[in-house]
């Protein structure tokens, strides 16, 4: 029996997350001329994140937050095999929860970051160069935070494939087959939800480029610039 648990709108962050986070990863370590690349992925994932945050709370059954909020009883309760819930399991919860954290302040302290030659965050004016400095260096660890997490994730999902349990194919095409009519299909995640995750995740990345900054003052009249 088919029983869907992710929703498209989940599917389609989840890849396209996967996509701009392996980008930006790539653009920011190779640095130089790809840094304005960089920016715009960067603010991509910025608003793919935003998206989320909306859609677990007002997406389908198995996109919302509290379905798989992994509590200490939920996990206790799986690390005992009495666990046997559809969607995100409480220890997969937990990395999807750190992987969104840490991805939600990658995003937001590019920000405010510079690379020190000609490139800084849109944010950056508001805060020292000091500070951007500082918030820049703790940007550029998070490279091997995120690594680490990303290797755990897919190495448990590579785990389960070795036992058995095909998690890839559900987050592709979003059903996967169950044994019987006791596991419920995700329901809900009205179009209007998704009006409002998007709206929410363009406005987001509007004001991250510094939509709401006053504008750069206009440049001196020709005749004002000395010649030299
Ligand atoms: C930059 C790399 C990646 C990041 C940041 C990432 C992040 C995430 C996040 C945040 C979720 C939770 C989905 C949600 O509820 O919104 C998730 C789930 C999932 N990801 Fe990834 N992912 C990455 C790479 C991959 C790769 C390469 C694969 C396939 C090999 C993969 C397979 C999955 C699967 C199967 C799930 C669902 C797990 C479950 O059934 O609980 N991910 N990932
Ligand atoms: C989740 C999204 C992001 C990821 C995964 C990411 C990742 C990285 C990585 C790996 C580096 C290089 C680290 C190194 O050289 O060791 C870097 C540098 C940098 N990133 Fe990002 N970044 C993200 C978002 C952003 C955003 C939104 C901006 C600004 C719009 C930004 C601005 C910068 C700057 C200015 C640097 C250079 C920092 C320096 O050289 O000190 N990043 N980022």
């Amino acid at each position: 029996m088919r029983t869907e648990v992710w929703d498209l709108p989940t599917r389609l962050f989840h890849w396209l997350l996967f996509v701009t986070v392996a980008a930006a990863l790539w653009t920011g370590w190779v640095g130089g001329g790809w840094i304005d690349w960089h920016g715009r992925l960067g603010l991509t994932v910025l608003g793919l994140l935003a998206f989320r945050l909306v859609w677990g709370v007002f997406g389908s059954t198995y996109a919302r937050f509290a379905q798989f909020a992994p509590t200490p009883g939920r996990i206790l309760a799986y690390l005992r095999g009495h666990w046997h819930g559809e969607g995100h399991n409480p220890l997969g919860a937990l990395s999807v929860f750190a992987l969104l954290g840490v991805l939600i302040w990658q995003a937001t302290s590019g920000l405010f970051s510079n690379d020190d030659i000609a490139f800084e965050g849109p944010l950056a004016d508001l805060v020292s160069g000091e500070t951007s400095t500082w918030i820049s260096g703790l940007h550029r660890q998070g490279l091997w935070i995120i690594l680490g997490l990303v290797t755990l994730h897919v190495t448990a999902i590579a785990v389960y494939a070795l036992r058995g349990k095909n998690l890839v194919k559900p987050m592709l095409v979003g059903w996967k087959e169950s044994a019987g009519p006791t596991v419920k299909s995700a329901r809900g995640g009205p179009l209007w939800a998704l009006l409002l995750a998007l709206a929410v995740a363009v406005s987001v990345v509007w004001i991250a480029d510094g939509g709401l900054l006053p504008p750069p003052p206009p440049p001196p009249p020709a005749g004002a610039v000395p010649a030299w």
